[in-house]
């Protein structure tokens, strides 16, 4: 009797406390998460996410792109990783390919400012960032880019330096806490001094890359964990040799994006998926675009959702052979290698171009 008395108002007061609580998180919750309702109660580790290889590196007038549209259209029509590679110029962290001197995508800075844009006005988006850090540049430089551009409060920091694909929080409370950029850095990253900045490859493996061969196997090439438990992210983007170096084939990338046929991205996944009993969580593309959104059909397939565009997807350019200066270009692989890219219909300047571009290449490293 006095107990109950006494507990009543405890129990009541307990009660008004967690529901005043819970209410804030139910006012917050997100009903629809990167575009379905049906992602909100997944896990990070269990979504299958488009990435753009070599995002920043955009043009169709440049011998050294791999990407024909700017990043705030990649994420416009679907992209949800964004891949890049960082180097160090002149104290400035730069988005170069291989060098700065050969190809200079901008500044990160500005490049993180275009993203917190894009997520403002996209408040219900999770967004990853894989940052190849080429100089190894630590953490606390990329803190201070992250802070002025203000993308430093929307990253998620992980409850430990590393995390099994389980162990990822839903897209709904990445979504609901505010922390909805998930930033992966190749080398350098320090749990204990910038949490947020996550090391790529105790969290992530992944399968080779500038592959000549449209087999797209599914083996592990790089990885510094545990690969039964870890995520895993494929390297979807065709090269073929010229001249004996790996070159980018946007002839062939309606096929390499693809749905289903030979080398295409549906087929790497099926092949992935029965040799691991689980879909990749990222795969990596070049010309997005190509496919007319079969790249995006395919992680809608992966993820069990229906690929329901809201507008058109952007149109090829680099095979419309409307840009008659763009002969050929040389990009860099995550490692630093090199490629080259060549429109086909000008290979004879191509060769000329990019060999000119490979000499240069290489007596700047
Ligand atoms: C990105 O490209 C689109 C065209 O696809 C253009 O309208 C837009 O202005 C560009 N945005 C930035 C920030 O460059
Ligand atoms: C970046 O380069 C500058 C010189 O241009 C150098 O002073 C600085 O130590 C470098 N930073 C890193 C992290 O390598
Ligand atoms: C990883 O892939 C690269 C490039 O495709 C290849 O050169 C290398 O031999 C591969 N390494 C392993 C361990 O499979
Ligand atoms: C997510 O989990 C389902 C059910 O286990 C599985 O079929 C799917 O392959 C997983 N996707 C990823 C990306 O892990
Ligand atoms: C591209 O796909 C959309 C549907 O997503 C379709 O309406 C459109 O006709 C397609 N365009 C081409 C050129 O196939």
């Amino acid at each position: 009797m006095k107990f109950s008395q006494l507990a009543t108002p405890v129990v009541l007061s307990l009660l008004s406390s967690l529901s005043g609580t819970y209410g804030i998180a139910t006012t917050r919750r997100a009903t629809v998460c990167n575009g379905h309702a049906e992602l909100c109660d997944r896990s990070f580790g269990n979504v299958t996410f488009v990435g753009a290889h070599d995002s920043y590196a955009v043009g169709t007038n440049s011998v050294f792109v791999n990407q024909d549209y700017n990043i705030t259209q990649q994420l416009n029509d679907g992209v949800r990783m964004l891949q890049s590679q960082a180097h160090n110029k002149s104290g400035v962290i730069e988005l170069c390919h291989t060098s700065c001197t050969l190809q200079d995508g901008g500044s990160l800075q500005d490049y993180l400012a275009e993203v917190k844009t894009w997520m403002d006005a996209n408040p219900n988006d999770v967004v990853s960032l894989l940052i190849v850090n080429s100089d190894n540049i630590v953490p606390s430089e990329y803190d201070t880019v992250f802070k002025a551009a203000g993308l430093d409060t929307l990253a998620y920091a992980p409850t430990s330096a590393s995390l099994p694909a389980s162990g990822w929080p839903t897209l709904g409370s990445l979504i609901d806490s505010g922390k909805r950029l998930v930033a992966f850095l190749t080398t350098e990253a320090d749990f204990n001094t910038v949490p947020y900045l996550i090391d790529e490859f105790t969290n992530i493996w992944e399968t080779a890359f500038d592959v000549t061969d449209t087999t797209f196997d599914c083996n592990v090439n790089r990885t510094n964990g545990d690969t039964s438990t870890q995520m895993y992210l494929i390297n979807h983007f065709l090269d073929k040799l010229v001249a004996g170096f790996p070159a980018p084939d946007p002839e062939d990338a309606d096929t390499t994006n693809g749905v289903s046929g030979v080398g295409s991205l549906g087929q790497q996944v099926q092949t992935c998926a029965s040799q691991y009993s689980r879909n990749p969580n990222f795969m990596l593309v070049d010309f997005y675009e190509y496919g007319n959104g079969s790249v995006f059909q395919v992680a809608a397939d992966a993820n069990g959702v229906t690929y329901t565009p809201t507008t058109p997807i952007a149109s090829p350019k680099s095979s419309s052979g409307s840009s008659s200066s763009s002969s050929g270009s040389v990009t860099s692989t995550p490692n630093g290698g090199l490629e080259l890219r060549i429109v086909p219909a000008h290979i004879a300047a191509s060769l000329a171009v990019a060999g000119g571009m490979m000499l240069g290449a290489l007596s700047l490293f």
